[in-house]
């Protein structure tokens, strides 16, 4: 059987200051898998998408990548999974829109051409078709967090993760990010997204796993476990699964 894309084993993160963000997480995901990752505040949602490509180091435990660590080989982790941050001016290099696109196809050493192809491709993808030669800094933020987006799909990862993608976009701005997710996911992609907003996105997860203290509370299908969201401090939508979307 071939091993899983991405195993956390017994994964524990403490801070310098002794704060333990991640207590013995174990878990799996698989190809093509869509998760929804929830938690309260300061749960270790973030301190946890960190260690995926070896941008935190694990106190203990360890991080697999179809069956090989993470940390023995980060190019590779960074080329395979795509991390989409919250903050998207962080993530921000480029002096124009599809050069900023290009600066991780550029890493991998790929031929100019393929690089414009790419670069094309995301860019259309995410929805930016036509702001090449804007300056990043002049975008809005929900522009600035698509072309993060693109950033890491010209990269083509296997697995995308999203911290709080929807913060600060206004309806039509989600909604065009859920049709890029899903696209994305349709075309094979494993998707980790993690938020509070289970309204917005979770009829097209498979899965949910929710955080608490630093340790997996839950894990499993979303329908069975709704009903413990609320004493983590999770709203529930109060609709049915299949209408938590807020895609148009
Ligand atoms: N550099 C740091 N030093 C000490 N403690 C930290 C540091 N960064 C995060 N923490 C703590 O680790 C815990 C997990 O933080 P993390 O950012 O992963 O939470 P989160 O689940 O992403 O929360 P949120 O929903 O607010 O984004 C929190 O208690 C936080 O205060
Ligand atoms: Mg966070």
């Amino acid at each position: 059987m071939n091993p899983p894309l991405l195993q956390l084993r017994q994964l524990s993160h403490r801070f310098p200051n002794g704060t333990l963000g991640l207590d013995s997480v174990s878990l799996s995901i698989e190809k093509g898998e869509f998760i929804v990752l929830a938690g309260p505040n300061g749960s270790g949602k973030t301190i946890l998408m960190r260690h995926l490509n070896g941008l935190a180091r694990p106190s203990s435990g360890e991080i697999l990548l179809n069956g090989l660590s993470v940390l023995d080989n980060l190019a590779r982790a960074r080329r395979i999974i795509g991390l989409v941050f919250q903050e998207a001016d962080a993530q921000i290099v480029g002096q124009t829109v599809s050069r900023d696109a290009a600066f991780g196809p550029e890493n991998l050493k790929l031929p100019r051409e393929e690089i414009s192809r790419r670069v094309e491709a995301s860019l259309q993808a995410a929805g930016l078709s036509g702001f090449e030669n804007r300056r990043p800094h002049t975008l809005s933020g929900g522009e600035k967090r698509r072309l993060a987006a693109a950033g890491v799909l010209a990269m083509r990862p296997e697995l995308l993760v999203f911290d709080e993608p929807f913060t600060g976009l206004d309806w039509p701005g989600s909604a065009d990010l859920i049709e890029v997710i899903t696209a994305l996911h349709a075309s094979g992609t494993a998707i980790l997204l993690i938020t509070h907003d289970l309204e917005k996105i979770l009829a097209h997860a498979q899965r949910l796993i929710l955080m608490n203290k630093g340790r997996i509370h839950a894990d499993g299908p979303p329908s069975d476990l709704l009903e413990q969201v609320e004493e983590l401090g999770i709203r529930r939508p109060r609709c049915p699964l299949h209408e938590m979307t807020w895609k148009r």
